[in-house]
């Protein structure tokens, strides 16, 4: 099999560049492959002739994506569009990379891949539509939605943690956002297992459990052995230009489906920590 990885130089292409071993794999970052250009994706999937494209290529901030919406929807809906159109023409199979953000967060049980999609931001809305297209385009394509993706090699969640926990005595975090924690390594690792595995139709990809940020903060510093105090604030407290869902657990029932388990939020922290330190 070959695989063709949009995307590969954030936090998730970097990971699946890593572990994807035993096929032949090839990475485009945006300086390679902007996804906004249709005919220039056509030709790169023409040449390469993969069996499998994984688009994990994205605009991902979310806060940003409030003042920059044409930009958002221009990469995440449009370009995504774009490879799912060169993905159809090419013969090759699609994974492209969603968001527990396309939901609204008002459940208070783990969210289906069949629950309505109803999102809050601008991000999510680029997500949600580029889901919907891609399924008129590409009808059998695989859409693995993940959420609070953590790794090394990018921007992420325990990395500012650690960084204020050096030099503040208390942090505040947002104890009323509940969502799964997910490690780049084991979301790669279950991204090769569905394509080897013909994945079809949406999948839920996180490691399993849920907490709040507030949680996975003093877990992070309990892990790190810091003494910082974290205390638990409210959204509102911490006012962000985008609205983010307040409970978007994403249920393991669809990946089960494929025979794959991940593991706790809790295992893969302690081997993120592990995994800074060399
Ligand atoms: N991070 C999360 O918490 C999270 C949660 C849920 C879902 N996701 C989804 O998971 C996927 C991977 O996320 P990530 O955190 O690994 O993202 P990331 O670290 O921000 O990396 C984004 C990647 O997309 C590339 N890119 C950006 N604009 C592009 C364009 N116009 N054309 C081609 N490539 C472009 C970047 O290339 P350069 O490096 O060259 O700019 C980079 O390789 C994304 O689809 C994201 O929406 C992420």
């Amino acid at each position: 099999m070959k695989a063709v990885i949009l995307g590969a130089s954030g936090l998730l292409g970097k990971a699946l560049m890593r572990e994807w071993i035993g096929d032949e794999v090839v990475g485009f970052g945006s300086r390679d492959v902007d996804i906004r250009d249709a005919n220039h994706v056509r030709e790169v999937v023409e040449k390469t002739r993969p069996g499998w494209i994984v688009l994990a290529a994205a605009y991902t901030n979310v806060d940003d994506s409030e003042s920059h919406p044409d930009l958002a929807f221009a990469v995440n809906r449009d370009g995504a569009v774009n490879v799912a159109q060169a993905a159809k023409r090419a013969g090759a199979k699609l994974l492209f990379l969603s968001s527990d953000y396309v939901f609204d967060g008002k459940k208070s049980s783990p969210y289906e891949t069949e629950d309505a999609r109803n999102p809050q931001s601008v991000y999510g809305r680029s997500k949600a539509e580029a889901e919907l297209h891609l399924l008129e385009v590409l009808p059998e394509c695989c859409i693995a939605r993940t959420s609070w993706l953590f790794g090394k090699g990018g921007k992420c969640f325990p990395d500012t943690i650690l960084k204020l926990a050096g030099s503040r005595p208390v942090l505040d975090v947002v104890n009323d956002q509940r969502g799964c924690p997910t490690y780049s390594v084991d979301l790669a690792r279950a991204i090769i297992e569905l394509c080897r595995n013909q994945a079809r139709g949406i999948v839920h990809t996180t490691n399993a459990g849920n907490c709040s940020w507030f949680e996975f903060a003093r877990e992070i510093v309990k892990g790190a052995g810091l003494a910082t105090e974290v205390r638990p604030v409210s959204s509102q407290q911490m006012a962000r230009p985008a609205p983010r869902p307040p409970y978007s657990v994403l249920s393991a029932q669809s990946l089960r489906q494929y025979g794959i388990g991940l593991p706790t939020w809790q295992d893969a922290l302690k081997r993120y920590l592990q995994e800074r330190k060399n």
